[in-house]
C-alpha cells in the first residue's frame, strides 16, 4: 500500500495506473475506520482493479457548534485496517493541502438540501459535495463507493455526478450494522456503555416501522408513529426527526410504498446518530454484524 498526501502525487499515481489500463475504485472517508468503511473497500475492489481510500476530516462540512475538534482520529490504526483490506493507495491530505485558502466557489445541494438533515445542519451538504467534487477531480476514479447509511449524502452525490456530468460511476452499498442492529459509525465511539445500549432503539424503531408496513399500513403517519413509540420508550434517545420520504426527491410523502425511505436522526447523550431503511426491505436489506 502506498500512502500519499499531496494532490499532485495522488493525481499522478491515478493517471499512471489508468494509463496502464487499470480501473481505479475510490472510497472517500473521514477515517476512524470500521467494518462499514471496509466493506465499501471490498465493493470497490469488485468493481475496479485498484482501490484508493481517502482519509480527510473535512472541516467545511462541520457547523460551528459541531464535533470537528473531537472527531475521532487514529491514523496508525486506520493505516493497518486499510493495508489489511488490500487498499492499494491511501490518500491522506492535510487541511492546508485541500484548502490552501478559503474556497469561494462551492457545490450546493439545491432542493435535496431542504429535507431531513439539510435544515438541521446548515452548510453541511455543501461542504460534503464540494469536498467530494474536489476528491473526484484529484483521484479521477472510474467508480466511487458510498454507504446507504448516509442515504441523503449518497443521493446528492449521485445527482451531482449526473447533473454535472462528472466522469465517475457512483455505487451505493448497504448499511453495515452491529449485532444488535446499530448502524456502524465512527461517532459510535463517543457513546458511553449505557448510551451504546440505548442507541439500539434506533434500528428497533425502524424495524417497527417496517413491521407496520408489512402488515399493510400505507399511511406515513401510522409508520412514523410506530417509530416514535419505540424511541419514546427509552428516555436516553431524543428524536430529532423521523420522516417517510420519496427516495429520489426526499420530499415527505403521505402514502408510502416499498421504495419509500424511512429516515431518523436522534441524539443519544451528546452524540447525533442517523439511520434509515427502505420500507420494502427493512433491516433485511442491510448487512448484519456477527
Ligand atoms: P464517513 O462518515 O467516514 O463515511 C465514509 C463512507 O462510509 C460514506 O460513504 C458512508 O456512507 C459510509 N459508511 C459509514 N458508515 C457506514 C455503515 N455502517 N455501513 C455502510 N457504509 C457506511 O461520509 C463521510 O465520511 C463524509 O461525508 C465524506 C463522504 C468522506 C466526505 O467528507
Amino acid at each position: 500500500m502506498i500512502e500519499l498526501s499531496r494532490i499532485a502525487d495522488m493525481r499522478g499515481w491515478s493517471r499512471a495506473r489508468r494509463a496502464e489500463g487499470r480501473r481505479v475504485g475510490f472510497v472517500p472517508t473521514m477515517g476512524y475506520l470500521h467494518d462499514g468503511h471496509l466493506r465499501l473497500v471490498d465493493r470497490a475492489r469488485d468493481d475496479a482493479d485498484l482501490v484508493v481510500l481517502s482519509i480527510f476530516v473535512n472541516p467545511t462540512q462541520f457547523g460551528p457548534s459541531e464535533d470537528l475538534a473531537r472527531y475521532p482520529r487514529d491514523l496508525p490504526r486506520d493505516r493497518a485496517c486499510a493495508a489489511g483490506r488490500d487498499v492499494d493507495c491511501l490518500f491522506v491530505p492535510a487541511v492546508r493541502e485541500m484548502y490552501p485558502r478559503p474556497g469561494l466557489v462551492t457545490v450546493q445541494p439545491g432542493p435535496l438540501g431542504d429535507h431531513l438533515c439539510g435544515p438541521r445542519r446548515p452548510g453541511h451538504f455543501a461542504g460534503v459535495l464540494t469536498v467530494v467534487a474536489k476528491l473526484f477531480h484529484i483521484v479521477e476514479p472510474d467508480v466511487a463507493v458510498f454507504g446507504r447509511k448516509d442515504a441523503q449524502q449518497a443521493l446528492m452525490i449521485r445527482r451531482m455526478v449526473s447533473d454535472l456530468d462528472l466522469p465517475v460511476r457512483v455505487d451505493v452499498a448497504p448499511t453495515v450494522r452491529e449485532a444488535d442492529g446499530l448502524a456502524m459509525s465512527s461517532r459510535n465511539a463517543y457513546l458511553s456503555a449505557e448510551e451504546r445500549r440505548a442507541a439500539a432503539a434506533l434500528p428497533r424503531a425502524l424495524a417497527a416501522g417496517h413491521d407496520r408496513f408489512r402488515h399493510g399500513a400505507r399511511e406515513a403517519h401510522a409508520i412514523v408513529a410506530a417509530v416514535r413509540a419505540v424511541v419514546a420508550s427509552d428516555p436516553t434517545v431524543v428524536l430529532e426527526y423521523v420522516e417517510a420520504v420519496h427516495q429520489e426527491t426526499l420530499a415527505p410523502v403521505t402514502q408510502v410504498d416499498a421504495a419509500t425511505l424511512l429516515a431518523v436522526a436522534a441524539r443519544v447523550g451528546g452524540t447525533r446518530l442517523i439511520d434509515n431503511i427502505v420500507l420494502g426491505d427493512g433491516l433485511a436489506g442491510d448487512v448484519m454484524g456477527e
